[in-house]
């Protein structure tokens, strides 16, 4: 007996709820229990009405999809839409990421991860979905402004405020490993600024499903998929008996990722791609000091942190991004704090030195050698 079934029962056989709904609406709750099954097929969707839509401009061109900016006339706002061109030339695998891509955006209501609206097939049945439109910058051109001295973005990127959006990318990266999801593409290209604080983590494109021990289920077997640099050597070794790919490979790209804030520079760089992986595999990354423009505040504990998260082997890194968020904040909180102290202990030593000459003045105004 299920709770439906006394409500079910309870209807009349012509009502909106029969028995047969009934138990169907609590066998989806019980597959829903056993944690999200991403119906990835081109049939499990359905076509939407496009008139809905108005196409504004094309906002960006990604590996597999055109990115829009369209009007929704239904809602009467701006919003972005991801489609996939020549989609009837896509092999069936491609065809099932895109739509897993779209399926997992939407499964993930986080602050700080684009929210999904739509999914379904446009009127040439090419499947499509629509998603907040991120009005801000992507994080890798504020940090390139950033080491081209543009005044604006090095004041209000302050150290400390990008120590900030970096937990924000570490919120959204720990909320999708609760929900067994693993990104596997996280870079600042991928993370979006606002004007009004917002952090927002996209491209879900190269995200899996995540087994009971951290691993992914769904990794793709053969190709390598994501960005030189920001890459887990897990994630590039050809080596069967190499780590499994998986959550600790978010924590190796959340490790480059904080590296490569701190420094405006990446961990791992090269002449070409092939270069870039091959010290991913072997060398640590340079020390920061080296890398970073020369006036560029550093708090030296975090490279330890980086280099952590970093570590080549899985098992050596944080086991959790609540640990490596932990670890940044303890490092930021020491370090700002020392900061205002010295601060405070500075202004002490100039309001003695005023007093000093004062009463030096008043001494000198009393004996009369002054004036
Ligand atoms: N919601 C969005 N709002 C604004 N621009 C977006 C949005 N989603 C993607 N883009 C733009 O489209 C580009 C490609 O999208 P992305 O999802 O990163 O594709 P790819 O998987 O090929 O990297 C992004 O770099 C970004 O410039
Ligand atoms: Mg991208």
């Amino acid at each position: 007996m299920t709770p439906f079934d006394d409500v079910a029962m309870s209807m009349e056989t012509d009502s909106f709820v029969s028995l047969k709904n009934a138990k169907e609406v609590v066998e989806e709750m019980q597959e829903h229990d056993d944690g999200p099954r991403f119906a990835c097929s081109l049939e499990s969707l359905e076509k939407k009405p496009q008139d809905r839509y108005k196409l504004i401009r094309s906002i960006g061109v990604g590996g597999m999809k055109y990115v829009l900016l369209v009007y929704d006339r239904d809602t009467g706002r701006e919003i972005a839409m991801a489609l996939m061109p020549d989609f009837r030339e896509r092999s069936p695998q491609l065809l099932e990421q895109f739509i897993r891509e779209a399926r997992i955006t939407a499964y993930l209501e986080h602050p700080n991860i684009v929210a999904v609206h739509d999914i379904g097939l446009d009127s040439n049945d090419a499947p499509f979905y629509t998603m907040s439109y991120l009005r801000g910058l992507p994080l890798t051109t504020v940090l390139k402004r950033i080491r081209d001295g543009r005044e604006f973005e090095t004041h209000y990127y302050s150290l400390d405020r990008r120590l900030r959006i970096f937990q924000r990318i570490c919120n959204a990266v720990n909320y999708a490993h609760s929900k067994n999801i693993c990104h596997l593409d996280i870079k600042p290209d991928n993370v979006n600024v606002g004007e009004y604080g917002e952090v927002r983590l996209f491209d879900w494109g190269l995200a899996c499903e995540t087994d009971d021990e951290g691993n992914a289920i769904f990794a793709r077997e053969g190709k390598l998929q994501g960005t030189p640099s920001f890459m887990a050597p897990e994630q590039i070794s050809v080596n069967p008996d190499a780590p499994k790919v998986g959550k600790r490979s978010d924590i190796f790209a959340l490790g480059a990722l904080l590296y490569s804030m701190l420094t405006l520079s990446l961990p791992f760089s090269g002449r070409n791609s092939e270069e870039a992986l091959l010290k991913t595999l072997s060398e640590e990354p340079p020390r920061m000091r080296k890398v970073a423009p020369p006036d560029m505040e550093i708090p030296i504990e975090l490279e330890a942190v980086c280099r952590k998260a970093m570590a080549k082997n899985p098992a050596d890194r944080y086991g959790s991004i609540s640990e490596l968020r932990q670890a940044v904040m303890n490092v930021q909180k020491r370090y700002f704090l020392a900061n205002i102290n010295a601060g405070r202990k500075r202004s002490k030593i100039s309001i003695i030195i005023m007093l000093l000459f004062i009463i030096l003045i008043a001494i000198l105004l009393y004996l009369g050698i002054l004036f």
